[in-house]
């Protein structure tokens, strides 16, 4: 250990996930079943669900035990190292501290392997034989079939068609691993069926890739589905990330001035912030902030809502930050982050100005990745570059302060995006108000009125 690299030892692996829900600083508002509009009944969830992580997702317990054969698992990889960004922060001239939690550390590239992992567990116990999932920029797909072929499950992904064919590399991946893999909208299910006859050509979204993901589930009895982002139980999952962090910095003596993330449905920001969110709520002067895209900006421009989390209106209603469940972002290069919605939880936090939002469009965050790749030498994921632009824009206020944030996966299957960019070619996209505001149209009565 020295103050450019914490390594902990794997017996620092946390012993218990953090679930933020009895901290929040006013409840959460429930989900409702879209049939009756009532809060959600665990049994409402057993279609696709196994029932430890139904508990999980409707628990109150602040701390919920990380099983033995889970934390084997972790071991492949965790805990992760701290490191500081010093070459970085040398290029900037600048008097703040840089430091970045390295979820790219993953076997999967990622920090989604951290749930991954503990849902492929669950369901094997409960005697799941198959899982079924979406997947955007592919990130999820491939932790998620790293995780069942450990676990001895079978896995089945749909991949939004923009990134099956941008990223056929984190497809091969996946198939490496065992799972089979479909460019979505396919024409193995309803969902699949009616939007591609509305809109052959579509590129798809993560919305859509859940509603087959979901329906596949629900029609076949040994197949539950799994969801990389978006819900309590994920959020919790994740939370390693930001105990360990937590860990890592009291070693050192520094304290966090600024956290920052990048937010696609919530998980990677959730589990490294979430930790310190009590503190904040007792007083510690912490900046928290949640990165996004421009062309995908659900919490600068969306509108907090109960809304659907797919596009074929399967799921149950979530109170959150939404652009509305027909929206189709714009084929940018960073697929994961790509949604339309926030995790509930995420959304409270922003609501109640714990945590503050920002959006970045392309050029500039791949402006920041190459920078990053030049001083520090990885190659983050265009998710992840969203961080790294908001850090360096942060460091530029040479105001002497703290910042760690969380570098939640490797960008080795993004090149031909890092091509693009060099090549000039990246266009930025701004989501134009109007389509907002048509798709916050569709958005359903029950829990708005
Ligand atoms: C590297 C990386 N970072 C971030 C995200 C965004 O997801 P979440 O907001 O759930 O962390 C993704 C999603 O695929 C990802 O692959």
């Amino acid at each position: 250990m020295d103050n450019e690299r914490v390594i902990l030892s794997l017996k620092d692996i946390p012993k218990a996930w953090y679930n933020i829900m009895p901290d929040l600083p006013e409840q959460l508002p429930p989900s409702l079943n879209p049939a009756t509009g009532k809060p959600l009944m665990p049994q409402d969830l057993a279609p696709i669900f196994p029932l430890s992580l139904i508990e999980q997702e409707m628990s109150a317990e602040r701390w919920i035990d990380i099983p033995d054969e889970v934390i084997d698992v972790y071991k492949i990889y965790r805990p992760t190292p701290l490191r500081r960004a010093v070459r970085l922060e040398k290029a900037l001239n600048t008097n703040c501290r840089i430091y970045y939690k390295d979820e790219s550390a993953s076997p999967a590239g990622s920090h989604k392997l951290n749930t991954a992992i503990a849902q492929a567990y669950y369901n094997k116990k409960e005697g799941v034989k198959r899982i079924s999932t979406e997947t955007g920029a592919g990130q999820w797909g491939s932790a998620l079939s790293f995780a069942c072929n450990i676990l001895g499950l079978k896995c089945t992904v749909y991949m939004v068609k923009a990134s099956f064919y941008q990223k056929p590399y984190r497809k091969s991946l996946m198939r490496v691993w065992g799972a089979e893999v479909f460019p979505s909208p396919t024409d193995r299910t309803n969902s699949g069926r009616a939007v591609l006859k509305g809109n052959p050509e579509t590129p798809g979204s993560l919305g859509i890739a859940i509603s087959e993901a979901v329906e596949d589930a629900a029609t076949h009895d040994d197949t539950k589905y799994s969801l990389g982002s978006v819900l309590n139980h994920v959020l919790t999952h994740q939370s390693v990330i930001g105990l360990e962090t937590k860990k890592q910095l009291e070693i050192i003596g520094e304290k966090p001035d600024t956290l920052i993330a990048c937010v696609g449905g919530g998980s990677n920001f959730a589990g490294f912030a979430f930790p310190f969110v009590p503190d904040k709520l007792k007083g510690k002067q912490v900046r928290i902030i949640a990165v996004e895209p421009t062309a995908c900006p659900s919490l600068t421009k969306g509108e907090y809502l109960y809304d659907f989390g797919d596009t074929e209106k399967l799921t149950p209603l979530m109170k959150m930050y939404t652009l509305g469940h027909s929206f189709i972002p714009a084929g940018i290069h960073a697929g994961g982050l790509r949604y339309h919605g926030v995790a509930p939880q995420v959304s409270l936090l922003v609501r109640k100005k714990i945590v503050e939002s920002k959006a970045f469009s392309q050029n500039p965050v791949f402006e920041a990745a190459i920078l990053w790749a030049r001083t520090e030498g990885f190659l983050p994921a265009p998710e992840t570059s969203h961080a790294i632009r908001c850090a360096i824009d942060e460091a530029k206020k040479n105001d002497k302060k703290v910042i760690v944030f969380n570098y939640s996966g490797h960008g080795h299957f993004d090149l031909s995006a890092y091509d693009a960019y060099l090549d000039g070619k990246l266009e930025d996209y701004e989501h134009p108000e109007e389509k907002i505001k048509e798709a916050l149209k569709k958005i359903p009565e029950i829990g708005n009125a």
